[in-house]
C-alpha cells in the first residue's frame, strides 16, 4: 500500500471560531426548540444561586441580629427550596437536550458517510483511512459533548457572571471595583491561550488519526504481519506514534494547568482582598455585616462559573478543531456529473472506444510519464477484446476509466457513441459492469453479495444464473446455509479462488450491456478455468467486453487481443497474428525470450 501523506499535516489557515461553528448550525436547527429553551433554563437555575446570598443577607441582618429564631428557620427553608429548585432545574436541562444532540450525532456521521461514499476514488487514494474513521467517531463526539455542555455553559456562566458583577457592584461599589479588578488580565490570558491551545488540539486530533490508520492497517494486514514476523516493527511504529500522541495531550494538559492556575489564583486573590477590606469597614461602621456575607457569598457562587470558563474554553476549541477536521471531508470536492444534454445513442461508432485517452495520477510526481498516453481502442458492438501487457503497463487504470472511477485527463471515451463524461454516473454504471483483480466482499451473504451486481429487481432466478456462469454453485452449495450463508469480514472467510467467482458472478448477474473484467481468472486451477470459460462464452456472446488477461488460456475467450504498452496500444489483432507480428506479444504469452529487447517494457522506466 503506498504511503499515503495525512493531508491535514499541514494545519489550515485558522478561522475564526465562531465562523467554523456556525457550520454545525444546519444540524442543530432541527432542535433548537429544545436546546434553546435547556440553554435558558440552565441559566435561570445558575442565577438563582446568586440569590442565596441575597436571603443569606436578609437572614444576618434580619432574623440574627434580632435573635428570632422563627425567622431563621424560615431563611433555612428558603435556602432549601432555592437549593432544591436549582438541582431539579439542571436535570430537566439534562433530560432536555441528551436526545436531541444524539440525532445531531448521527445526522452529522450520516452525512459523512455519505459523502465518503461519493467522494471519488483519488480523493480515497489521498486520504488514509484511520484519518476518516477517527473524523466519524472522535471528532463526533467532541462536537457532540461541546454543543451538550461547554457550549451551553459558556453562556450560561457568561450571564452569570455578568449578573453576579451586577450585584457585587449594587450591594458595595468598592469592593465590587477590588473583586473585579482581576478581569482585563483573566480576559487576555484566556485569549491567548485559547489561540494556543487549538493548534495543539489540531495536532492531537490529526495523530489520532495517524494512529487509527495504523491499528486498521495492522489488522487488516494481520496474516502479512504474522506471516513476515513484522509484529515487533508495527509494534514499534504503534509505539512511536502513540509516544507522539502522549506527548501532544501533556502538552495540552500543560497548557491547560497554566491558564487554570492563573484563572483560579487572581480572583481567588482579589476575594482575599475584598475580605480585608470590607472586615475593615464592617469593624468602622460603614458597611452591615448582612452586607459583606452577601456580598463574600456572591463571589464566591462566582468561583465555579469563573473557574470553569478555562477548561470551557479548551474543550470549544477542541470541538473547533474537530468541526474543522469534518468539514474538510464535507468541503472535499465530489464526482461531479455533467449539465443535462447528452448527445443521441448509436450512431456509427457503436461498442466500446477509445479515443486519444491519456491518464496520469493527480497525485503522481511531477515528471513522471503519464500511465496512458494517446490510447487508440475500439472494442466492436458484441465483440469481446483482450488486453494485454506487461505488469505495471496500466492495464488495471484503463478499465477503471470506463465506469469513470478515475476521470480521464485527455481524450475520451464513447460507448454506443456517447461520451462517458458528459453520462451521468447512476447510467453509466448500470450499463457497465466490472469485476477487478481485487475480490472484494461486504459483510453480508453470499447472495447479497452477488445481487449487488443487479437491479432491485433482480432476484433467485438471476443469483443462480450468475453463480452457474462462475462455476460458484457448487461451492456455494455446500456453505452452511447455502447462499445465505454470511461471508465478509464478519462471516466466512472464502478461498481467493472462491472470492473471484463470486466477484465473476456478480459483475454478470445485471446482464450488463458492457462487460470490464479485470484477470477475472486468475486464481482459478485450469480444470475449473476451463469450466468458468465455457460458461462465460454464452455470456460474452451477449454484451461488449474488455477483458484483462495474463494467459493464453483467458485471451482465448476473446474475438481479438489488444496490446498495451508505454501508455499506448502497440498492436490489436487475433491472437495468431499478434503471436507472429509482435514480439513483445510472443514473450508475454509463452515466457521465451524474444530476440530485441523490445519486451522489457513493464515497470521499467514508469
Ligand atoms: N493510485 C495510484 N497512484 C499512483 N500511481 C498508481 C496508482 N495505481 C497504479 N499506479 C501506477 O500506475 C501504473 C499502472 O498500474 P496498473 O495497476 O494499471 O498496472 P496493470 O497493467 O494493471 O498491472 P498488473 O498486470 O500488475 O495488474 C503502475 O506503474 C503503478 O505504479
Ligand atoms: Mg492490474
Amino acid at each position: 500500500m503506498p504511503e499515503k501523506p495525512a493531508p491535514s499535516e499541514s494545519a489550515p489557515a485558522r478561522r475564526s471560531a465562531v465562523r467554523v461553528l456556525l457550520r454545525l448550525w444546519p444540524y442543530v436547527r432541527p432542535v433548537r426548540g429544545r436546546f434553546f429553551t435547556a440553554g435558558a433554563v440552565a441559566i435561570v437555575a445558575s442565577c438563582l444561586s446568586l440569590v442565596i446570598p441575597l436571603v443569606l443577607k436578609w437572614l444576618v441582618d434580619g432574623p440574627v441580629a434580632d435573635r428570632d429564631p422563627g425567622g431563621v428557620w424560615l431563611g433555612a427553608l428558603y435556602l432549601l427550596l432555592l437549593g432544591i429548585a436549582e438541582a431539579a432545574l439542571f436535570g430537566l436541562r439534562r433530560w432536555l437536550v441528551a436526545r436531541p444532540l444524539s440525532s445531531v450525532e448521527a445526522r452529522m456521521r450520516e452525512d459523512l458517510y455519505g459523502r465518503l461514499q461519493r467522494l471519488p476514488i483519488a480523493f480515497h487514494d489521498r486520504w488514509a483511512s484511520g484519518q476518516l474513521l477517527s473524523r466519524g467517531t472522535t471528532d463526533l463526539m467532541v462536537i457532540r459533548m461541546f454543543l451538550a455542555f461547554p457550549l451551553t455553559f459558556l453562556v450560561v456562566n457568561g450571564v452569570t457572571i455578568l449578573a453576579g458583577c451586577a450585584l457585587l457592584l449594587a450591594q458595595d461599589l468598592s469592593l465590587g471595583l477590588v473583586l473585579l479588578l482581576p478581569v482585563v488580565p483573566v480576559v487576555v490570558l484566556c485569549s491567548y491561550f485559547e489561540r494556543r491551545y487549538g493548534v495543539v488540539a489540531r495536532r492531537a486530533q490529526d495523530q489520532v488519526g495517524d494512529l487509527t490508520t495504523v491499528v486498521e492497517e495492522s489488522v487488516l494486514g494481520i496474516r502479512i504481519v504474522k506471516g513476515f514476523g513484522r509484529h515487533r516493527s508495527q509494534a514499534e511504529a504503534f509505539r512511536r506514534l502513540a509516544e507522539l500522541l502522549r506527548s501532544t495531550e501533556l502538552s495540552k494538559a500543560r497548557l491547560l494547568a497554566t491558564i487554570w492556575a492563573l484563572i483560579t489564583v487572581l480572583p481567588e486573590l482579589a476575594i482575599g482582598a475584598a475580605l480585608v477590606l470590607g472586615s475593615v469597614r464592617v469593624a468602622d461602621g460603614g458597611l452591615s455585616a448582612g452586607t459583606l456575607v452577601a456580598f463574600l457569598s456572591t463571589a464566591l457562587a462566582l468561583r465555579w462559573p469563573v473557574d470553569s470558563i478555562g477548561f470551557l474554553l479548551a474543550m470549544s476549541q477542541e470541538a473547533v478543531t474537530a468541526t474543522e477536521r469534518y468539514c474538510e471531508v464535507l468541503d472535499a470536492e465530489e464526482e461531479r456529473d455533467p449539465a443535462a444534454g447528452t448527445r443521441p445513442a448509436g450512431g456509427p461508432s457503436g461498442g466500446l472506444r477509445f479515443e486519444g485517452v491519456s491518464f496520469r495520477f493527480p497525485d503522481a510526481p511531477d515528471g513522471t510519464p503519464p500511465v496512458l498516453d494517446g490510447v487508440d481502442l475500439h472494442v466492436r458492438s458484441g465483440e469481446t477484446l483482450a488486453l494485454v501487457g506487461a505488469t505495471g503497463s496500466g492495464k488495471t487504470t484503463l478499465t477503471a476509466l470506463v465506469p469513470r472511477l478515475h476521470e480521464a485527463s485527455g481524450g475520451r471515451i464513447l460507448l454506443d457513441g456517447e461520451d462517458i463524461a458528459l453520462m451521468e454516473r447512476e447510467r453509466l454504471r448500470s450499463l457497465v459492469s466490472v469485476a477487478f483483480e481485487e475480490p472484494t466482499l461486504f459483510s453480508a451473504s453470499v447472495g447479497e453479495n452477488v445481487l449487488m451486481g443487479a437491479g432491485a429487481a433482480a432476484g433467485q432466478p438471476e443469483l443462480d444464473r450468475a453463480l452457474g456462469i462462475a462455476q460458484a454453485d457448487g461451492f456455494v452449495g455446500r456453505l452452511p446455509e447455502g447462499a445465505g450463508t454470511q461471508v465478509g469480514e464478519q462471516g466466512l472467510s472464502l478461498s481467493g479462488g472462491q472470492r473471484q467467482r463470486l466477484a465473476l458472478a456478480r459483475a454478470v448477474v445485471g446482464r450488463p450491456r458492457f462487460l470490464v473484467l479485470d484477470d477475472p481468472l486468475s486464481a482459478l486451477d485450469v480444470h475449473t478455468e476451463a469450466r468458468v470459460e465455457a460458461a462465460l462464452r454464452e455470456v460474452l456472446k451477449e454484451t461488449t467486453a474488455l477483458v484483462v488477461a495474463h494467459r493464453p488460456s483467458t485471451v482465448m475467450l476473446a474475438d481479438r487481443v489488444a496490446l498495451l504498452s508505454e501508455g499506448r496500444i502497440a498492436a490489436v489483432g487475433t491472437h495468431q497474428e499478434l503471436l507472429r507480428s509482435s514480439a513483445e506479444y510472443a514473450w508475454l504469452m509463452s515466457g521465451a525470450t524474444a530476440g530485441e529487447g523490445s519486451a522489457e517494457t513493464g515497470d521499467a522506466g514508469r
